[in-house]
């Protein structure tokens, strides 16, 4: 798949992925760019029957999980440069705010990666969000020590579709040349008129019974209270598990 063709790929066949390409896809995360050659992430792979079955519920049964070959968690990790640090009476300096955002960064290079490694051995993938929401669960069934966090997840297989690729806004509304120039009302409507007039997206509104799409997304799919409230847990558990340590 050529990158400007991509699209994501939520259905699979049964064949798997074999121990060659894996490693491939896995050497292809981790010669990635990334912070000071630190390497603050660590790769759980995801393979087996059971173990799928126990991720299953925690991205909210998203079918991918049970029906891809893999699973790839990648998690900012700065237990095992702390280990390094304590052996070497080194000081620890990374379990605070900018080395959470430097190493999350960090995995979502490698993550991307690996995502286009995949895709170019002909398998399909799929970016699973639900890793942050569920932080605290997917954490102890993978067994990560305190300073380990996930941050993204990829399902992948080979595709047992070819979907449509998706829409974008147009390249003009999120390209800014030289500096930031900030969006008039009518500069909004103009970009998003393309996706609101999709008649899948119309669909959507219809079926949300709301008056528009922007609310569909803020209201139905993204909304405010479920975020805080998963934003309160995500903030509580880092605080015990990586700001602390
Ligand atoms: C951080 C992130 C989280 C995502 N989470 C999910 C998810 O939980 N479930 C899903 O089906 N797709 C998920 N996706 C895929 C997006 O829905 C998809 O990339 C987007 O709709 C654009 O479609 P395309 O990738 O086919 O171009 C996620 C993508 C990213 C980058």
């Amino acid at each position: 798949m050529k990158a400007i063709e991509r699209r994501t790929i939520r259905k699979y066949t049964s064949e798997k992925i074999d121990e060659k390409t894996l490693n491939y896809i896995l050497n292809c995360g981790q010669r990635a760019s990334n912070c000071g050659n630190m390497q603050l992430y660590s790769i759980i792979v995801t393979q087996s029957e059971e173990g799928k079955k126990r991720l299953a519920p925690l991205h909210f049964n998203q079918p991918m999980v049970e029906d891809c070959a893999v699973v790839l968690t990648v998690c900012v990790d700065v237990n095992r440069f702390n280990k390094w640090c304590e052996i070497n009476s080194a000081q620890k300096s990374l379990n605070n705010f900018l080395f959470l955002n430097v190493a999350t960064i960090d995995a979502a290079v490698c993550t991307q990666a690996m995502a286009q490694a995949a895709e170019e051995k002909g398998l399909g993938i799929c970016y699973l969000g639900t890793v942050n929401y569920m932080v605290e669960p997917i954490s102890e069934a993978l067994n990560l020590p305190d300073g380990v966090i996930p941050v993204t997840c990829l399902t992948i297989g080979y595709p047992k579709e070819t979907p449509p690729v998706t829409e974008r806004l147009p390249l003009s509304s999120v390209v800014h040349y030289e500096e930031y120039k900030d969006y008039t009302d009518a500069n909004i409507k103009a970009m998003y008129r393309d996706i609101e007039q999709n008649p899948s997206n119309q669909d959507f509104v219809k079926e949300n019974s709301k008056e528009n799409l922007a609310q569909v997304f803020s209201e139905v799919r993204y909304p405010k209270q479920m975020n805080e409230e998963f934003s309160e847990k995500y903030e509580a558990y880092l605080k015990e598990h990586f700001f602390s340590k």
